[in-house]
């Protein structure tokens, strides 16, 4: 399969002054988590907020953030900062399936290189990159805290654990069928 995006977390976010707009259900569900917290301290509901942004787009793209700031009283950089330290946050559309796979340091002595190359070029892709039938994206990710079981990836919200290569290719093959 064919390279897609040539896409990476550390492009160019593309600035506009454009605000994402919510259905009024969205917007109660972003009040619920808001309430939660003192009026003063609404901004604490940053991160829920940001998963539902999240939800909603697909990905935190800068109308979303404009969108965010407004709504909480922030800057824009206030969001931006948050969105971008960590990395369960999307700053580009992702593939249907989000393979994020953990290079710190467990993951790498007990074999995220050979795990991350085998991924892949199976997928003909390389890391940060998206297949060209959107279905799959590669990101490598700092610990996702699941170091006893390493080598381990986290697809969606699922974790994968004590990788092998046939283990993933198991994996794989089940999910090329969804
Ligand atoms: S080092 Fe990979 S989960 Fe912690």
């Amino acid at each position: 399969m064919a390279a897609a995006t040539p896409t990476s977390y550390t492009d160019k976010i593309v600035k506009t002054d454009e605000v994402a707009e919510f259905s009024p259900e969205i917007i109660d569900e972003m009040n619920m988590h808001v309430a939660k917290y003192p009026l003063e301290r609404k901004r604490s509901a940053l991160i829920p907020l940001l998963m539902l942004v999240q939800r909603e787009r697909g990905w935190i793209d800068n109308p979303g953030v404009n969108f965010l700031a407004r709504f909480l009283d922030l800057e824009v950089t206030d969001v931006w900062e948050t969105a971008t330290f960590y990395s369960m946050f999307n700053l580009r559309p992702v593939g249907r399936h989000h393979i994020q796979i953990c290079k710190t340091l467990s993951c790498r002595i007990m074999g995220e290189p050979d795990i991350t190359e085998h991924v892949c070029s199976r997928l003909g892709i390389h890391p940060g990159e998206t297949t060209a039938d959107g279905k799959f994206t590669v990101s490598m990710v700092e610990c996702l805290g699941s170091c006893g079981t390493a080598p381990m990836m986290q697809i969606g919200f699922d974790y994968h654990e004590d990788l092998t290569i046939d283990k993933n290719d198991k994996r794989r093959d089940h999910q090329r069928t969804l």
